[in-house]
Order: C-alpha cells, then sequence, then structure tokens
C-alpha cells in the first residue's frame, strides 16, 4: 500500500496553494459581498464519501480554498459590522501562519520553552497595554467564554475557601449551598455559559438592573449583598453589545469590597477602551476587580481562536487548573511548568504568537490609533444616524456600537416599527452587501453595528447607512405581518 503522507518533497506544495491565493483574498475584501448566499449551492461539494485513494495535498488544498474564498463569510473585512469581531492584523496573520508551521504545543516549558516564552511575554504586554499592575496573572485561552470560565473557576474556588473546602479536589457538593451570583441586567450570555459549564447553571445570577435596558441597579446590588451574610461573586460587564455601555466598575468595586465579594468583569472588547483617554474612563476602577475576561480576536485584530483571563492574584490560577497529576507531566511550581495549568485547557496552540507579533508590529500607538480612529467612525456613524429622516438612533455611543432603527415618518406604532426592524435584519443578512444583526433594546428591535475591524474606514461606514436606507425603504414598502 502506497504511503502519501510520507512523501516529504511534496510538503511545500500545499503552503503555495494558500500563500498565492492570499493576496487576491485579501484585496477582495474591501469590496466583495460579506455574505454571498449565490455562492452557496457549492457547499454541496464538500458533501462526498470518505475518499478511500486521497487526491494528494496539492488538490485538497486548492479545493478548500478555492470553496472557503468563494463562500466563506467575509468576517475580517471591513464590512462586516456583525456581532463584534475584529479581523487580522497583518503582522498578526503572518504569525499565526507560523503557529501552524512550527506546531508547538503551548502545554507547558517541558512541551516548548519557546511557546511559553512567547506567551510569557504577550500575557506581560497585554496587561501593560490595557494598565494593570505587574502583580496581576494571567492565561491566553480560547475565547472571551473561555476567559469568563477562567475567572469564574478562581471565583468559584475563592468562594469555596472561604467555605473552608477546596472545590478543584472535593467539587462544589462539599460546599452544600449555591454560590451567591450577582450581575446588573447587562450580563452577556458567554457569562451564563460559563457558569452552566461550572456547574452554578446559567439562571443562577440574580440580575439588579434598574430599567429595562439593563443598567444596573447599585442600591438594590448593595442591598442584596447586605442581605446574604455569605461570600458572594459580582459580574460586572465593562463593555455591552448592545449600544457598547459599561457597568460603573468603580462603583461595583466599592460594593465588593464593602460586602467582601468577588469582582469578576467580562470586558470582552470593552477592555481595550483603556488604550485612548478619550474612553479610558469607561473602565475605571478596573484594577480593583478580581478577575478580568477578555478577548484578542475582537479589538485586537488577531486570527481566532485568542481570549484571554487576567486574575489579580495569580496564585489561583493554579489553584483553580493545576493537573490532577501524573508521574510524567509537571506540576505549576515545577519547572517544566506551563499555561495549560493555569487555565483550562492541556495541549493548545501557540496562540500567543499572533499576539507577540501584533504588538511588536503596531506598538500601544498603533493600537491607540486603532481604538481612536473606531470611536471617530462609530461618532460618524452615529452623526449620519441623527442626520438621516427615516432612521432613529436609540442610545448614546459610548465606544464603537450604534444602536440604531429604521424608522419611516409615516409608522410610529412599536409593533409595526419592530416588524419592520426585523425583516430589515433579515434582509441585511440577506443581501449581504454590508452585514450587521438585530437586538432588543429596551423591548425595540434595533441593529447594532460594531466597529472593530482595522480594515474598516469612512467608505465602509458610510455605505452601511446608504445601504441600511436602501433596504429599509425597500421592506417598508413589502406588506409585513403588522402591516
Ligand atoms: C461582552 C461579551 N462577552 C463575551 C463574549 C463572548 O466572546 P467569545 O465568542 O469570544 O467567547 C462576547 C462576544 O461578543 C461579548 O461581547
Amino acid at each position: 500500500m502506497a504511503d502519501p503522507i510520507h512523501d516529504l518533497d511534496s510538503a511545500v506544495e500545499p503552503l503555495n496553494i494558500v500563500h498565492e491565493a492570499a493576496f487576491g483574498y485579501l484585496s477582495s475584501l474591501a469590496d466583495r459581498k460579506v455574505r454571498d448566499m449565490a455562492t452557496f449551492d457549492r457547499l454541496a461539494d464538500l458533501q462526498q464519501a470518505l475518499p478511500i485513494d486521497g487526491v494528494g495535498g496539492h488538490k485538497a488544498v486548492a479545493e478548500l480554498v478555492d470553496l472557503g474564498a468563494a463562500t466563506g463569510t467575509l468576517s475580517s473585512g471591513p464590512r462586516f459590522f456583525h456581532f463584534v469581531i475584529g479581523g487580522s492584523t497583518p503582522a498578526a496573520m503572518a504569525a499565526d501562519w507560523l503557529t501552524s508551521l512550527l506546531d508547538q504545543n503551548a502545554f507547558s516549558r517541558a512541551s516548548s520553552d519557546f511557546a511559553s516564552a512567547v506567551e510569557d511575554v504577550a500575557l506581560q504586554w497585554l496587561s501593560e497595554l490595557v494598565g494593570l499592575p505587574d502583580s496581576w496573572g494571567a492565561a491566553l485561552v480560547a475565547s472571551a467564554t473561555f476567559a469568563n470560565y477562567t475567572g469564574l473557576a478562581c471565583a468559584t474556588h475563592w468562594w469555596g475557601e472561604q467555605h473552608g473546602v477546596d472545590v478543584t479536589a472535593r467539587g462544589l457538593a462539599a460546599v452544600g449551598r449555591p454560590l451567591p451570583l450577582f450581575s446588573g441586567g447587562y450580563l452577556h450570555p458567554s457569562a451564563r455559559k460559563a457558569l452552566q459549564m461550572l456547574g452554578h447553571g446559567r439562571d443562577a445570577v440574580q440580575l439588579c438592573a434598574a430599567d429595562a435596558i439593563g443598567r444596573v441597579d447599585l442600591s438594590a446590588l448593595d442591598t442584596a449583598l447586605a442581605g446574604l451574610g455569605e461570600p458572594a461573586v459580582i459580574i460586572g460587564n465593562a463593555g455591552e453589545v448592545n449600544a457598547g455601555d459599561f457597568d460603573p466598575i468603580d462603583d461595583l468595586a466599592d460594593i465588593a469590597e464593602r460586602r467582601g465579594a468577588w469582582l469578576h468583569l467580562d470586558a470582552s472588547f470593552g477592555i481595550f477602551a483603556a488604550l485612548s483617554p478619550r474612553s479610558a474612563h469607561l473602565v475605571r476602577g478596573m484594577e480593583r476587580a478580581d478577575s478580568i475576561a477578555a478577548d484578542a480576536h475582537k479589538w485586537l485584530n488577531v486570527p481566532y481562536e485568542s481570549g484571554f483571563a487576567l486574575v489579580a492574584e495569580p496564585q489561583r490560577l493554579g489553584r483553580a487548573f493545576g493537573y490532577p497529576g501524573a508521574p510524567y507531566l509537571p506540576t505549576p511550581n515545577s519547572p517544566g511548568a506551563g499555561y495549560a495549568l493555569f487555565g483550562p485547557e492541556s495541549s493548545r496552540r501557540a496562540r500567543a504568537l499572533p499576539i507577540w507579533a501584533t504588538l511588536r508590529a503596531y506598538g500601544r500607538e498603533g493600537y491607540q490609533a486603532l481604538v481612536e480612529r473606531h470611536l471617530d467612525l462609530a461618532q460618524r456613524m452615529a452623526e449620519q444616524v441623527d442626520a438621516a429622516p427615516d432612521l432613529e438612533r436609540l442610545a448614546e455611543v459610548p465606544l464603537c456600537i450604534i444602536c440604531l432603527r429604521y424608522r419611516p415618518a409615516e409608522v410610529s406604532d412599536e409593533d409595526r416599527l419592530n416588524d419592520l426592524n426585523r425583516r430589515l435584519g433579515e434582509e441585511l443578512l440577506t443581501d449581504g452587501r454590508v452585514y450587521a444583526g438585530t437586538t432588543l433594546y429596551g423591548g425595540r428591535v434595533a441593529l447594532r453595528p460594531a466597529i472593530t475591524n482595522w480594515r474598516t474606514g469612512e467608505r465602509d461606514v458610510d455605505f452601511f447607512v446608504e445601504v441600511v436606507r436602501e433596504l429599509g425603504a425597500r421592506v417598508a414598502g413589502q406588506p409585513g405581518k403588522r402591516s
């Protein structure tokens, strides 16, 4: 039987295919549809029986490049305003390719001194970039969800300790009571998912919201904690997804301090507000938290999967995540230790390389300029929305998200407006020239474009408003459910 995988001479050919396709693909990001449904019938090409005789690396990769470039979502392009998604800076993307080339296992120093050394520096730089003290610990994880998981796992361990129980060893049941959890109404489903994975339950959080938007009710929170008489965890939200608003972190930290609670912040993209004097007030007090979850694959513009967890007391990471132990594995204190012993994963790719490369390439000033460009673009979009007779802005724009809806003069009924905007949201995704999703903001269906991609410029923002108005007028002219 032939052994095609052992054909060492052809190892570089598939790489060349990707390299050759890269330039054309990247230059097409500026003008192509973000999502082109006309290409989707080609996805049927993937439905093949498991090959018995493979086609070879060259052909297999060529097929994938061809199909991926045609049918993939252009979420790393400048006109993708959905969710909160960054792109990949050139340095980050190249370093990500290198990550696969070197294929290091960033499990520990024992598996790769290089990956561990890069991770040390990348984490130190990230902490410094957002203004946290040197004493903080950190770990790179796959996403903000895993960073929430990591911070909340440390909180769980801390809470067990308050009850004299090592929950890492003995489990939550040994505490014999539920962990009291509190948040304002901005709580992201990702934190709930983390709580569900940790065994606390996704519905375990008591929400203290002052209004239908979800702004935190500080006095309700303080009263709830005062009446509790036991340690609790507060989840603060530093950058919510509908309008980019922030919980008042300093106030949350005051309450946590007064009531002896753990303060965890979900700062998935909001953490980068720290980079500009124009937005740094939004994260004032962040250094008073006990743990913070953030993403590099959002506003830092490095490729997926790249989140990071920051913890005020670094030793808590090792306690929550130290390996159960086997004679052949390092422990958190041994010389061969590494980040797998300080976070939820074990074997992991060297995701520090793109972070290191992009920070080395563009530096603090480069990232400050990026954040400020996006702040400007968000204000530009807000001004255009305000000036358009058929658009309505629903919220202030403190950061990089604009919350708006289509509102033609002749429609004032809220149910009809909701129906209209829901259909507009669907139309936007089908049309694909620009891309944004809908949300419910204080009970009103709204669009919530987010600007976090390094490629996005004025032309893209203007085009977004143009397309929304064009499609809005078209949808308004069609009969809706409530027309
Ligand atoms: C505030 C917040 N937290 C957490 C997440 C989850 O991030 P990830 O998809 O990287 O897990 C998001 C995603 O948009 C977010 O906006």
